[in-house]
C-alpha cells in the first residue's frame, strides 16, 4: 500500500511558501500487533504551525527536515490491531499531511464523539473552541458592562471569543481586514462594532469605539495592534496573548510594544496560555459550547478548500487573511 506525504524541505526565513515542502510516495508495512491504522479525511489549518517548522524550542519540538508536516486531522480507522479501536471509528490526532498514518497503541488518537461532524471536531468542539472559551473565561472572567476588544476577530479562534464576551454580557469589538469579515462580525456574529485594521486607523477606531476603554483584550494578532490596545487600557485591565500572527513571518523578532509601562499605570495584567494546557477540562468546554453552539448563541464559519494537492497553500491562506472562518482541508468524505 502506497501513502502520499508532504514533508518539509527546508526551514522557511520569512514568508512560508509550497517551495518549503517536497511531495513524497512512500510504502506503508503491513501492521504489527497494536498499531492502528488511519485514513486522513479532513486536515486543520493552524497559524502555530508556521512556528512548529522553525528549529527553535518552543511548546512542541520543530518539525524535522524530511518529516511529515505536523498538523491536526480527522481520519477514520482502516484496520487496527489495537482493542481500543475499530474498523471506521473517527478519530482526531495529529496525522499530519499524509493520506494515511500508524499509531502505535492509539496514543495520540481520540474518539471523535457521536454527533459531531470532523469539521467541527477540528474547529467549534476542538482546540479552536477551545482557546477560545478557556482563553477568555480563564484569563480574564467579562462581567456585563465590560468592553472586550478582540484582534483576529473574524478568524475561527476570535470569532468565538467575541462571542462569548457577548454571552457573559461585554460590549464586544472587533479587529478584521477588510469590509466583507467586519459586516460578518456585526450583522453575524453579534459583535457591537468592528474595526476594519487594513482601512482605517486603529488607534482611531479603537478610541472611538471604546470611550471608556478597554476591559479585556484578547490578542491574535501582536505588533502594532497590541500596542494601539495598551494605549487604551481601563484601569485593572486583563491582556490575553492568545497568539501574534503579524509576527509570525518576520525573519528578525520585532521590538516589544514601547507603551508595555501602560500596565503598570492601570494595574493591568498581561497573561499567555496554551490551549494544549487545558486539554483535560474538554469535558468543562463540551457542557457549554454544546448548547451553544446547537442552539445558535454561536456561529461559526469554516473554510474548506479540497484535494491533496492544495495542501501547502491552503496553509499560506491563513497569513494572507484568505479564510473566512476555520481553515481546513477535506481529503476525503468518512465512509
Ligand atoms: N494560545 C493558543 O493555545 C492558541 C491556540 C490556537 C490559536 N492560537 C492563535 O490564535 C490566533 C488565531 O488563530 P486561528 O487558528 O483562529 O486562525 P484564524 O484567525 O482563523 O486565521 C488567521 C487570521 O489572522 C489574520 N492575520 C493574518 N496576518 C495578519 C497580520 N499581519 N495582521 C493582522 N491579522 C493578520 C487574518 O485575518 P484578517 O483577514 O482579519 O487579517 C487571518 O484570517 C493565531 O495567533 C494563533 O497562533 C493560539
Amino acid at each position: 500500500m502506497k501513502n502520499q506525504q508532504w514533508q518539509l524541505k527546508t526551514r522557511p526565513q520569512g514568508l512560508i511558501g509550497e517551495e518549503h515542502f517536497e511531495r513524497v510516495v512512500c510504502e506503508m508495512t503491513d501492521l504489527a500487533e497494536g498499531q492502528v491504522l488511519v485514513k486522513n479525511l479532513y486536515l486543520s489549518f493552524d497559524p502555530t504551525q508556521r512556528g512548529w517548522v522553525n528549529d527553535m524550542e518552543s511548546y512542541m519540538p520543530p518539525v524535522a527536515i524530511g518529516e511529515v508536516m505536523r498538523a491536526g486531522t480527522v481520519g477514520q480507522v482502516v484496520s487496527s490491531k489495537c482493542s481500543d479501536f475499530d474498523e471506521g471509528d473517527l478519530v482526531q490526532g495529529l496525522g499530519g499531511w499524509q493520506e494515511f498514518f500508524v499509531s502505535e497503541q492509539g496514543i495520540g488518537l481520540s474518539k471523535v464523539p457521536e454527533g459531531v461532524t470532523p469539521q467541527e471536531a477540528l474547529g467549534i468542539f476542538g482546540t479552536t473552541g477551545l482557546t477560545a472559551y478557556f482563553g477568555l473565561l480563564d484569563l480574564s472572567d467579562p462581567k456585563p458592562g465590560d468592553t472586550v476588544l478582540v484582534s483576529g476577530a473574524a478568524g475561527a479562534t476570535g470569532s468565538v471569543a467575541g462571542q462569548i464576551a457577548k454571552l457573559k454580557g461585554a460590549r464586544v469589538i472587533g479587529i478584521a481586514g477588510g469590509p466583507e469579515k467586519c459586516r460578518w462580525l456585526t450583522e453575524t456574529a453579534g459583535f457591537d462594532a468592528a474595526i476594519d485594521y487594513k482601512n482605517e486607523s486603529v488607534v482611531e477606531g479603537i478610541a472611538r469605539l471604546c470611550p471608556e476603554r478597554i476591559n479585556v483584550f484578547f490578542d491574535n494578532v501582536g505588533g502594532d495592534i497590541l500596542e494601539a490596545a495598551l494605549d487604551h487600557l481601563a484601569m485593572n485591565a486583563r491582556v490575553i496573548l492568545c497568539g501574534g500572527i503579524s509576527g509570525y513571518n518576520e525573519t528578525e523578532p520585532r521590538p516589544g510594544p514601547k507603551n508595555i509601562m501602560n500596565l503598570v499605570i492601570t494595574r493591568s495584567r498581561m497573561e499567555g496560555f496554551i490551549v494544549i494546557d487545558y486539554l483535560s477540562r474538554i469535558g468543562e468546554f463540551l457542557n457549554d459550547m454544546l448548547p451553544w453552539y446547537r442552539s445558535g448563541q454561536i456561529v461559526h464559519l469554516e473554510d474548506v478548500q479540497e484535494g491533496f494537492d492544495n495542501i501547502p497553500s491552503t496553509l499560506q491562506r491563513l497569513f494572507s487573511g484568505q479564510n473566512l472562518g476555520k481553515q481546513l482541508l477535506k481529503l476525503a468524505e468518512p465512509e
